[in-house]
């Protein structure tokens, strides 16, 4: 058995835990940044990586205190390398050097995708590769193929708005809270799904991309309008974008034989998507995995599993591994016509 230190900054959590290789989470911890980020109504950068080096040393200590390990104990030190804020990527993952070097173990510099991507497997050991994985976060809204430990192959992307980022944008424009998604969740169930006619972007057509800018622009007008309540605006809102997620994944199922659709990402805490891919997996005969909440969002015990499964397979970094703002899990993957800069 292998035990593994991990800590997380790619963008407004700081997180460390400490992760078994036969799945066991010692000791966790997450501290998010919302009030220090809420004047400005969006996360700043640089007050995010200032953040990371003051919270990370603390969550270190309290977990290896918790969990009564010593620094002797650990087999290696996994920190997230990317992609993310660059400033606070390069604070978690020097921290995640220090220690390796002060333990003499070795460091293993994970993609925050691969986190998402391969939590699932932390919580379900019966889950095998390959399987069809939705990723869906803030920065993020993908479809792969999981084949294997750093074994990708992306079926679809956005061209524009991670979905994320489409729930905190649409919150933002209904004078909610960030992060947006667990607000418009909380609002929708108030509101009814019809009221307001929205777009389903890219619905319908044949390779499995996502948009989401559209969408904002449309709920920006009903919202000026007027018309409509601010629960049936959430409502609405989250019911088109479950049916995009709906109508893609189905086309990318399509593409893959893969036996397990899986879901993953901070929006993946949301029950409206969970409940409608799991519907989808019933519907196309495969099997359905997602892991609880609190493993969704952003927090360390991923990249420890990460890390745990890449020290398995021996994929192992030096200290020299750069701290990267953009890495796609598919390096092969061509960028879309009418994508921007978001992978
Ligand atoms: O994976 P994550 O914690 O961080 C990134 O890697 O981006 O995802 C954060 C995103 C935010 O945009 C947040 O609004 C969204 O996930 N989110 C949700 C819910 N909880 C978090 N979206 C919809 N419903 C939720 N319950
Ligand atoms: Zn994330």
């Amino acid at each position: 058995m292998a035990l593994i230190l991990a800590l997380e900054s790619s963008c407004d959590d700081s997180a460390a835990a400490l992760v078994t290789s036969d799945r066991q989470i010692l000791a966790q911890a997450v501290v998010g940044q919302n009030e220090a980020h809420r004047p400005f109504g969006g996360v700043v950068p640089e007050i995010a990586a200032r953040a990371h080096v003051e919270v990370l040393p603390g969550l270190v200590r309290q977990v290896l205190h918790e969990a009564d390990i010593a620094i002797g104990d650990l087999d290696a030190i996994a920190a997230t390398a990317g992609p993310g804020l660059i400033g606070g990527v390069m604070v978690g993952l020097l921290a995640g050097k220090g220690l390796a070097l002060a333990a003499g173990k070795p460091l293993i510099a994970v993609n925050h995708l691969e986190g998402h991507a391969l939590s699932p497997r932390l919580v379900d050991a019966s889950l095998d590769f390959p399987y069809l994985l939705l990723l869906a976060s803030g920065g993020h809204c993908q479809l792969l193929e999981v084949r294997g430990v750093g074994n990708y192959r992306r079926l679809g992307t956005t061209i524009d708005d991670a979905a994320g980022e489409a729930f905190d944008k649409a919150a933002k424009l209904l004078g909610l809270g960030y992060p947006g998604g667990p607000a418009i969740e909380a609002l929708a169930s108030e509101g009814d799904s019809k009221t307001v006619p929205l777009p389903r972007p890219l619905s319908g057509s044949a390779e499995p991309h996502f948009s989401f800018a559209g969408l904002k622009g449309a709920v920006q007008r009903a919202v000026a309008s007027g018309e409509y309540r601010a629960a049936d605006v959430a409502a609405s809102f989250q019911a088109a974008v479950v049916d995009c997620f709906v109508d893609r994944t189905r086309i990318a199922l399509g593409a893959s034989d893969a036996p397990a659709l899986v879901l993953a990402g901070g929006v993946a805490a949301n029950v409206a998507v969970r409940t409608a891919l799991a519907a989808l997996a019933r519907e196309q005969g495969r099997a359905f995995a997602v892991p609880p909440a609190w493993l969704c969002t952003d927090n360390a015990a991923m990249i420890g599993w990460a890390g745990a499964e890449r020290l398995a397979a021996g994929m192992v970094d030096g200290l020299d591994a750069p701290a990267r703002a953009r890495w796609p899990l598919d390096e092969r993957a061509e960028a879309v016509r009418g994508a921007g800069v978001k992978a």
